[in-house]
């Protein structure tokens, strides 16, 4: 007789069977006599019962039973005596008496205890087979399945066709550097991994495949985080013949599918909407956490005649009269009484890694002309000024305003993630599991400092808006950079999970953005040509939308890392701590590929 359940399907209806069970001895209790055993497979675990007296050789070989052997039982399911039964296990009602016992493999003594939870990240993914027979990964890596099954119904369904593309191909450029992988056949050359499927799903669109997707491997050489992997998953997914609702639309449907199907929650339709605009303004990030109940509010105006040095060098107008940066407060409810001046100190510490010069502060006692303002810097502040920020901000006794001064991208960013950072300190995100929210109305370009040049928000197939397409002509930066985007990101709980636009369709317009990216005739020509010449051939409008699955299932599941949906992961250093990959490679392997080695690798244990 081979397998005839789960260990989780043994239940009450089976009492009085006989079954057949495979799996892991998870635990074993030695009774006095009795010897009991947790059985484990992928599903769960079942008490199985060795009972001395009949069956007696069964029950002796029970003795040689250790953690994580092997083993195959027949036995019958009873009714677990009523002071045994275990009401926190799905099989704790019953338990399988065994009348046959097969040892079909033994294991050495694990490097670390299964459940035990405080064993670190580093030996769990050197092991990561034993790791993966934890309930977590189980768990999650079954849920992650069932996701991926209900996405392929849905887009099924929804008239979609799963096509795969080129893993080996050229570069396409996402913002990241490339994996290259040299080539034997014309030594010297080299295959770039894809960061996405992006230019093949638009030749297929151009190709009249006009609804695409795919859950595809992405590469990435980047730094990594605890939500990015060098190599991680996409729902990639393209549309002909649509404007940004229809993608919006049908991937709220795809979310939504996800979060009933394999969570059973519902999520309300349609999912809000914000402009990238209103987005920078009140919460200075481009994937706001909307949980939180704090906003950014700008007082640039305000301060346009301040004798504050510090805001004053912001406020001060260039020839064109444009001012050089802005100010920006962020009132933190309470957070006069809960924070302490070390705390404050720690905080502009923490602005500072993102470019901030300082972090002004005052904390309000009550009204400033009761003299309830405390801070080293509002002796620097007018009447009107002080009257100004207090009506803008609606400071409360017991609050804390803290500002920041500097350039637009300085100030949102500092400010922006210092908001999200006080509020898990605060313990102040609204109790609310999963908030979704569209990111609308990209910018088109934004500015490289470094290298002195515009550079893709999305990347360079971005359409622009229709109604901007007067100053993308425009020879001044500044005006170039005010060009919106037919691009829009998902964000969840604060964390972008998907990302997507119309594409430009037309050949001259595509050249024109390459250019004004300052790639040129000839570089466009041999990075791209081959796209620049499809949209020559009857290139239709089309559009799509990329969703992180690792990011996303992470999210849904609760979980602090991507690492903890993905089977095998990457460490925080790229390497792969079970394989110790990337490795050395063999003279000959370098040989074929007419390689050199410069540099011996340093190998550091991962
Ligand atoms: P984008 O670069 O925004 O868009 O990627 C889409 C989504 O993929 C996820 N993601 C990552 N997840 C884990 N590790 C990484 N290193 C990583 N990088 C990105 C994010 C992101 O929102 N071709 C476009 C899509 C399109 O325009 O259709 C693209 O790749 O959740
Ligand atoms: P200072 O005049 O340099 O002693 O700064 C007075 C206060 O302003 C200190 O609390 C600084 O942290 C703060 N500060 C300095 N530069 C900035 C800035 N660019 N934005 C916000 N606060 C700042």
């Amino acid at each position: 007789m081979n397998r005839t359940h789960y260990c989780n399907d043994v239940r009450d209806h089976q009492i009085g069977q006989s079954v057949c069970l495979s799996g892991w001895v998870h635990r074993r209790r030695d009774h006095g006599g009795v010897i009991f055993v947790d059985l484990r497979d992928r599903t769960g675990l079942v008490q199985i019962v060795f009972s001395p007296g009949h069956e007696g050789e069964v029950h002796r070989r029970a003795h040689e039973l250790r953690s994580e052997y092997v083993i195959e039982v027949h036995g019958i399911v009873a009714p677990r005596p009523k002071e045994t039964e275990n009401r926190n296990l799905p099989t704790g009602m019953i338990e399988v008496n065994v009348t046959r016992l097969e040892i079909l493999n033994t294991s050495k003594p694990l490097p670390f205890q299964l459940d035990d939870e405080d064993v670190g990240e580093g030996v769990r993914l050197q092991y990561r087979y034993l790791d993966l027979r934890t309930q977590k990964m189980q768990k999650n890596l079954q849920f992650r399945h069932r996701a991926n099954q209900l996405v392929r119904r849905i887009l099924d369904e929804a008239g979609f066709l799963e096509i795969e593309t080129p893993m080996l191909t050229r570069s396409t450029p996402e913002g990241a550097r490339d994996y290259l992988v040299p080539s034997r056949v014309n030594p010297g050359q080299f295959y770039a991994l894809p960061q996405s499927p992006q230019l093949f799903k638009q030749l297929l669109m151009i190709s009249g495949y006009d609804r695409y997707f795919q859950i595809v491997r992405c590469f990435r050489d980047e730094d990594l985080r605890a939500d990015r992997q060098p190599e991680f998953t996409q729902l990639d997914l393209e549309m002909s013949f649509v404007g940004p609702e229809d993608i919006m639309a049908l991937t709220e449907k795809v979310v939504a599918g996800i979060f009933h199907g394999a969570l059973g929650r519902e999520i309300p339709l349609p999912i809000p909407r914000m402009t990238y605009a209103e987005a920078m303004d009140r919460y200075g990030l481009d994937a706001p956490d909307v949980r939180i109940p704090m906003e950014l509010k700008e007082i640039t105006g305000i301060m346009a005649q301040t004798g504050f040095k510090v805001f004053a060098d912001q406020v001060r107008l260039d020839d064109k009269g444009r001012s050089r940066g802005v100010i920006k407060v962020l009132r933190v409810p309470g957070g006069g009484q809960r924070l302490s001046r070390k705390q404050i100190d720690d905080y502009t510490g923490f602005v500072s890694v993102y470019g901030a010069k300082g972090l002004a502060w005052i904390k309000v006692n009550g009204p400033w002309r009761e003299e309830g303002w405390q801070s080293p810097i509002v002796k620097h502040f007018s009447d009107a000024e002080k009257d100004a920020i207090q009506g803008i901000t609606e400071a409360q006794a017991g609050d804390l305003l803290f500002f920041g001064a500097d350039t637009v991208k300085i100030v949102n960013e500092s400010l922006g993630r210092l908001r999200v950072r006080l509020a898990r300190d605060l313990d102040m995100i609204e109790d609310k599991p999963f908030s979704l929210v569209w990111v609308t109305d990209f910018p088109l370009l934004d500015w490289d400092a470094e290298a002195k040049r515009p550079v893709s928000v999305h990347h360079p197939f971005t359409a622009p808006s229709v109604e901007d397409l007067a100053l993308l002509e425009s020879e001044d930066v500044y005006d170039l950079l005010k060009v919106r985007s037919r691009a829009y990101d998902l964000v969840l709980n604060g964390i972008e999970v998907g990302g997507g636009s119309i594409r430009i369709h037309d050949p001259a317009m595509q050249k024109r953005v390459l250019s004004l990216l300052n790639i040129g005739a000839e570089e466009a020509d041999r990075k791209f040509g081959f796209l620049l010449q499809a949209l020559e051939y009857g290139a239709p409008p089309h559009g799509g939308l990329a969703l992180g699955m690792d990011r996303l299932m992470a999210l849904m599941l609760g979980s602090e890392s991507i690492r903890d949906v993905i089977a095998f992961p990457k460490t925080q250093k790229a390497g792969c701590a079970l394989t110790q990959a990337p490795s050395d490679v063999d003279e000959r392997q370098l040989q074929e590929l007419q390689l050199r080695r410069v540099v011996r690798p340093k190998v550091e244990p991962t």
